[in-house]
């Protein structure tokens, strides 16, 4: 009896440390980011700052106290003083320092071994955007958990092409839902079948409707949905998906809640959990931004195996957040051709070392988990190391817009009064532009064709882009949205791609 017990209890015992072993860690996000400061060493993080103007706490909004850091990094000084004066000395020596540094202090790394993604089409639906037909198929890349199966991670993505596309279309892939955007409704005559089977059913259930349905023979309880003019942008635009179309390109609607959650509870699960396989992650790993970025990668990899595609001009969108995402999709995976980069605000196209608007506080508190854990000592005001600020990041944003030269780069943003905020400090995206643009020229591209350097050229006027480089910039008068730039963005991608588009 007593053998019995034992041997039952160590079962138990055994049971228990392989079910440990299975279940992906269960943190809120609070614990997690205490978690990752034990880890550093951090005993206390300065506040982030709030968005409204009339909080105690507020950000800076005074242009005059913005410019505090004034040691923005050079894009084109190795870190041991060297001017980077060729592209081939870029290309060698200067650029893989940068990733180096946004991997391990910024963004985090891709770990080495993350498991392969099988696409499977899961449907095809013929359907329209606007007068054009398109094809629409849905997609979902499983990724191999076979080491770890207790986290699955299926990525989302819908691609729609042009259905009577000349040749293969060029696609932008946007961060957002996906799910098939027009579906189609059955035709007429099976209609006709659905009602006949709606009006049986219904008379089965109550006999008295039989009456009413002979007293109005042409009354049908499903009807098709007539066709609805789309919301049209705050510049009487057409919405991105159907300028896309009736231009000729496809456009994928990425999922990037489908690689990876947005919040900190979720990073013991999705692609960072499932590679960590449920534990927490290290100081140098990846966040958020690194993981949707990871997921356009294997997005773009089944891109290039569909006939549908110009495997060779697939682009990368996103708005806000996912406007980070795009920017950094763009500038680690050299594959993409091109990016929009929608008001993208701190983290994104706009300095770090800006004080203005978003902090840098900001994202090493609750938005800690779209950077590496690393990031958090920037945000430090006790810790074993002392404190940090932002002015000891080794990088800035203007390198990391540097990384996508000489690629088709547009930095894309609205305006205030419309509801794109300060928050995203617009003058701090130009500023980063503007000095980008020494990168693109060192590598016989064109940047933003503006007088004097990143302190001193001038914003131009709203509604004024700047589009005659592979590096582009413009300000629209709508809000939180890229929307309104979305006809400039593909008349100047063309323009570089060499492609005739229809009706142009
Ligand atoms: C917040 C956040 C920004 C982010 C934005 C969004 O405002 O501070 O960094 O870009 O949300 O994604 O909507």
């Amino acid at each position: 009896m007593k053998l019995v017990r034992e041997v039952t209890l160590a079962c138990a015992g055994w049971a228990a440390v392989a079910l440990a072993a299975q279940t992906p860690a269960t943190f809120t996000a609070e614990q997690d980011h205490q978690n990752m400061m034990d880890q550093l060493g951090i005993k206390a993080l300065r506040p982030g700052y709030s968005g409204d103007e009339n909080a105690p706490n507020h950000a800076n909004y005074d242009e005059t106290k913005a410019n505090a850091y004034s040691n923005v990094p050079d894009p084109l000084t190795m870190n041991d003083g060297e001017k980077v004066t060729t592209a081939k000395m870029w290309w060698e020596k200067r650029r893989p320092q940068l990733v180096e540094m946004f991997d391990e202090y910024v963004y985090g790394r891709v770990p080495a071994h993350v498991p392969p993604v099988k696409w499977t089409v899961k449907a095809v639906d013929h359907e329209r955007i606007g007068f054009n037909a398109v094809i629409a198929k849905d997609l979902i890349g499983e990724v191999d958990n076979s080491a770890y199966p207790a986290i699955h991670v299926g990525i989302h993505m819908t691609l729609v092409t042009p259905a009577n596309a000349k040749g293969p279309a060029p696609v932008l892939i946007m961060f957002g839902r996906a799910g098939f955007p027009a579906p189609n409704e059955p035709n007429a005559e099976e209609m006709e079948r659905i009602n006949k089977a709606w009006k049986a059913l219904m008379v089965q259930q109550d006999p008295g409707l039989k009456e009413v349905f002979d007293a109005h023979p042409a009354w049908e309880p499903v009807k098709a949905t007539p066709f609805q003019f789309p919301q049209l942008n705050a510049d009487g635009g057409l919405p991105n998906t159907w300028q896309l179309i009736a231009d000729g390109w496809g456009f994928a609607l990425l999922d990037p809640a489908s690689v990876q959650a947005d919040n900190g509870a979720g990073l013991t699960r999705g692609i960072i959990g499932l590679v960590n396989k449920g534990q927490p992650r290290k100081p140098d790993d990846w966040g958020a931004l690194r993981a949707w970025a990871w997921g356009a990668g294997r997005a773009l990899e089944y891109l290039e195996t569909d006939a549908a595609v110009d495997g060779k001009h697939v682009g990368i969108e996103g708005v806000s957040r996912y406007g980070k995402a795009a920017l950094v999709t763009m500038a680690f995976d050299q594959r993409f051709a091109m990016v929009l980069v929608g008001s993208s605000g701190k983290g994104g196209a706009t300095l770090l070392r800006r004080n203005f608007g978003e902090g840098v506080e900001n994202l090493t508190g609750g938005e800690y988990y779209w950077m590496a854990g690393n990031f958090m000592k920037y945000g430090a005001s006790e810790a074993t190391f002392g404190s940090k600020t932002l002015g000891d990041i080794p990088v800035d944003s203007n390198e990391l817009i540097a990384l996508c030269a000489p690629r088709l780069t547009f930095i894309s943003y609205g305006i205030p009064a419309k509801g794109d905020a300060k928050w995203l400090d617009h003058e701090g995206s130009f500023m980063a532009t503007v000095d980008a643009s020494r990168v693109f020229r060192l590598l016989g591209a064109k940047g933003l064709d503006v007088e004097g350097d990143y302190r001193t050229a001038k914003m131009p006027p709203v509604n004024q882009g700047l589009l005659d480089g592979e590096l582009a910039w413009r300000q629209h008068d709508g809000g939180h949205t890229d929307a309104p730039n979305m006809k400039y963005f593909i008349a100047w991608a063309d323009k570089f791609m060499g492609r005739q588009a229809p009706g142009r």
